[in-house]
């Protein structure tokens, strides 16, 4: 189902940025109209606006009749970016001199508000003291971005850059069952160094892991992420801690056990690392007998100390996937376990998958990892008793 989201535009200088923003929306597949602030068109023409949402955009209360309400009640989401800090102020008082604040308070759903502005003017007490009731209102800030502002002056004020705003506005859709769970999930690739330049890895990208991250926040969760090497993009508004080895991703996962109620590990750790690392580069020669020796097992370790944390692992196989998965979770003391083909390692693509636990055992076959994600993240809502 196409779902409605109300873009209103005020006057600030990054109003050019909701361009590309509507455009990007609409990409997403979802229903876009514009309200802007009567200032806002000095800054961007409305029929660009018009173009890209394929809609009428609404400036003033005279083009249409109970314009507010209308669009009020049309909105699925209402998110104000760039936000000035005038109009972010005249919220907090709930001031309605123009069509996109009398929509904001015929709203009655939170609005997602992405202020921009000079770092000084953003920073401003009085402006501070306004997010903060907006907050108090259950509005959602969505904090600007340090960096080289239009003034050419560095600091924060930059607006939420475009995919941000759109993980917010997922954020705001989505029904919240794991609202205040921590979760935990490790993902990517360790790599095991030979000598100062080359490495023991394998093919993981973290798409799986930063796609469960991505959607376990939609749905209310605290969530940090362990990742080792990444190449998918990293998913914005979670905890990041980057590790690399076997060891340093071992350290960083129980070091955060204590927080942690579920537990995904979805990292390809290396099963053997290297006896020794060489200090020097390894010199050309006829050929090279390296020792590989048994890397810490992290899952078991973790499946050791769990308590009565949910423990979600993942098997990726060549053979025999279901048996071994089955073996792996009863061996590492798991909830449940996801198990893949080899094919599910890397980026892109669909996704197939085997979602196991002691008593049930589910198939999973979907279009992207993004949606593999969501019907894992379904399966270990509909097991966990946190
Ligand atoms: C060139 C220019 C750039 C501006 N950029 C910003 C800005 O980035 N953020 C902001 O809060 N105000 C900015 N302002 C000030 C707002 O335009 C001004 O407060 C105006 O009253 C906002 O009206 P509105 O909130 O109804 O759109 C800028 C003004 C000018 C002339």
């Amino acid at each position: 189902m196409k779902r409605n989201v109300l873009l209103g535009i005020t006057g600030g200088i990054a109003a050019y940025k909701s361009a590309y923003l509507v455009r990007e929306l609409r990409k997403k597949n979802f229903n876009v109209k514009v309200i802007m602030s009567p200032y806002a068109k000095e800054f961007v023409s409305p029929m660009t606006f018009e173009t890209l949402s394929g809609n009428r955009v609404y400036i003033g209360w005279e083009e249409e009749p109970l314009a507010h309400i209308k669009l009020a009640r049309w909105a699925d989401i209402f998110l104000i970016a760039p936000c000035t800090v005038n109009t972010l102020s005249k919220l907090a008082c709930g001031i309605a001199d123009n069509l996109l604040l009398t929509t904001a308070l015929a709203h009655d759903r939170p609005i997602l508000i992405a202020p921009a502005a000079n770092t000084v003017m953003y920073k401003n007490p009085a402006v501070q003291e306004n997010i903060k009731r907006l907050k108090g209102m259950g509005h959602i800030i969505v904090e600007p971005e340090r960096g080289v502002l239009a003034c050419e002056e560095v600091g924060e004020g930059k607006l939420a850059d475009t995919e941000r705003l759109i993980d917010w506005i997922f954020y705001s859709l989505e029904d919240k069952p794991l609202r205040g769970k921590r979760v935990l999930i490790t993902c990517g690739a360790t790599r095991e160094y030979i000598d100062p330049v080359r490495f023991i890895s394998n093919d993981a990208s973290g798409e799986m892991g930063f796609s469960l991250a991505r959607i376990a926040r939609w749905w209310g969760a605290d969530v940090k992420v362990i990742a080792g090497f990444t190449t998918a993009k990293e998913p914005p508004e979670v905890e990041l801690i980057k590790t690399l080895s076997v060891e340093e991703m071992h350290r960083a996962v129980m070091d955060n056990l204590g927080w942690a109620q579920l537990i995904i590990m979805n990292a390809a750790v290396s099963d053997f690392v290297p006896k020794e690392t060489a200090t020097r580069k390894i010199k050309k020669r006829e050929s090279l007998t390296l020792e590989l020796i048994k890397g810490k097992d992290i899952l078991k370790d973790l499946g050791k100390r769990k308590g009565n944390r949910f423990l979600v692992g993942f098997a990726l196989e060549t053979d025999n996937l279901i048996e071994n998965a089955k073996r792996k979770l009863l061996d590492k003391n798991l909830d449940m376990i996801v198990a893949n083909p080899t094919g599910a390692i890397g980026r892109g693509g669909e996704y197939e998958g085997v979602v196991i636990t002691k008593t049930a055992e589910e198939r999973i076959s979907a279009r992207t990892k993004m949606e593999g994600a969501r019907k894992i993240l379904k399966l270990v809502c509909d097991n966990i008793s946190l």
